[in-house]
């Protein structure tokens, strides 16, 4: 019979992002804290005779070679666990058609090709009754992008290394963002390299503290994300600035709202390394915070997203 498997997986913001100098290997040391949103990509895999994907939804455009992260995901595990298949397939003859739903903004900072490979190797290990553990899945994770180890475990995590060394984090708050994509992309590495440019890496000076004391602490409901609010920081917004200037134009726009009192949210801060920008606010005021935003800027177009969500899951 002709199995199909569906594997869902979340987009992220990063509620707080210290980012260091570069190590030897030119990747930047990072201190984070990640919360995954209820904005999802669906994997559906079948087997084929081949590896081959297709997109449907935002980013039918991108390249389905071997060069996706969707490909590469499926590529990794049957070469180094397709010999553990319990299919009555020999491990070379493995192959997949794995389509892909995206909601998650292409090349916007929110991780959206991580949460592919995620939902991937999860989809995948099932299809092919590979058998693997949680641990076998993150090592293949973290070989494939920095953010892909945490589109698997999602939730709230705080993140050291590349941001693929995560403990998980807990707190039984809600947030509410209102992300604000613009269609231009911004590429992750073009940031990074800018950041080294500028010399930032040397002045970071704070780690995740206060984000985390937030999380842990006391406070609940609106207090909660007003304090949250307070301590949210992005080391790449500088960057992402420099290259970017309508990116730092809305930014700097939606902060004096704020500061002013007149946008009914808590804080504005840069999502990843950008261009998306996030906004957190009220769960049950995003709708017309959205509304708004799109009026501020229009050509822009706000997503309504909560947090913290599940991890990539199988959701048959
Ligand atoms: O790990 P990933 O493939 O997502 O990283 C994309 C690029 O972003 C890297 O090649 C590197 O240029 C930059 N990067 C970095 N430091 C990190 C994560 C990413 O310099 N911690």
């Amino acid at each position: 019979m002709d199995r199909v498997v569906v594997a869902s997986a979340p987009g992220k913001v990063n509620i707080v992002l210290r980012v260091g100098a570069p190590r030897a290997d030119g990747f930047h040391p990072l201190d984070t804290v990640f919360e995954a949103l209820d904005v999802r990509d669906d994997v559906v895999a079948q087997l084929a005779p081949e590896l081959t994907m297709s997109i449907t939804g935002i980013g039918e455009d991108l390249s389905v070679d071997d060069s996706n992260l969707v490909i590469r995901a499926a590529q990794l595990l049957k070469d180094r666990y397709g010999h553990q298949t319990r299919l009555d397939i020999a491990p070379a003859d493995l192959g997949a058609h794995l389509a892909v739903t995206k909601r998650i903004p292409v090349a916007g900072g929110m991780a959206g090709g991580s949460a592919d490979a995620a939902a991937t190797l999860v989809a995948l290990n099932e299809l092919w009754q590979l058998g693997l553990e949680g641990d076998q899945l993150h090592e293949c994770a973290a070989e494939l992008g920095s953010d892909v180890p945490f589109a698997l475990m999602g939730g709230l995590a705080h993140g050291i290394g590349r941001g693929e060394k995560l403990t998980a984090v807990s707190s039984s708050e809600t947030h509410g963002w209102v992300m604000l994509l613009n269609q231009q992309g911004l590429s992750t590495p073009a940031v990074f390299c800018e950041f080294d440019r500028l010399g930032l890496g040397e002045a970071t000076p704070d780690a995740t503290g206060d984000v985390c004391s937030v999380l842990a602490g006391p406070a609940r409901d609106s207090e909660h994300r007003v304090l949250l609010g307070s301590v949210v920081a992005n080391d790449l917004e500088e960057p992402a600035r420099s290259l970017r200037p309508d990116v730092a134009h809305i930014i700097d726009t939606i902060r004096a709202h704020i500061a002013a009192g007149v946008l009914g949210a808590h804080a504005v801060l840069l999502s990843g390394s950008g261009p998306t920008i996030a906004v957190l606010a009220e769960p049950n005021q995003l709708d017309s915070l959205a509304a708004r935003l799109e009026q501020l800027f229009p050509g822009l177009t706000a997503v309504v997203a909560t947090g913290p969500a599940r991890g990539a899951y199988l959701v048959r």
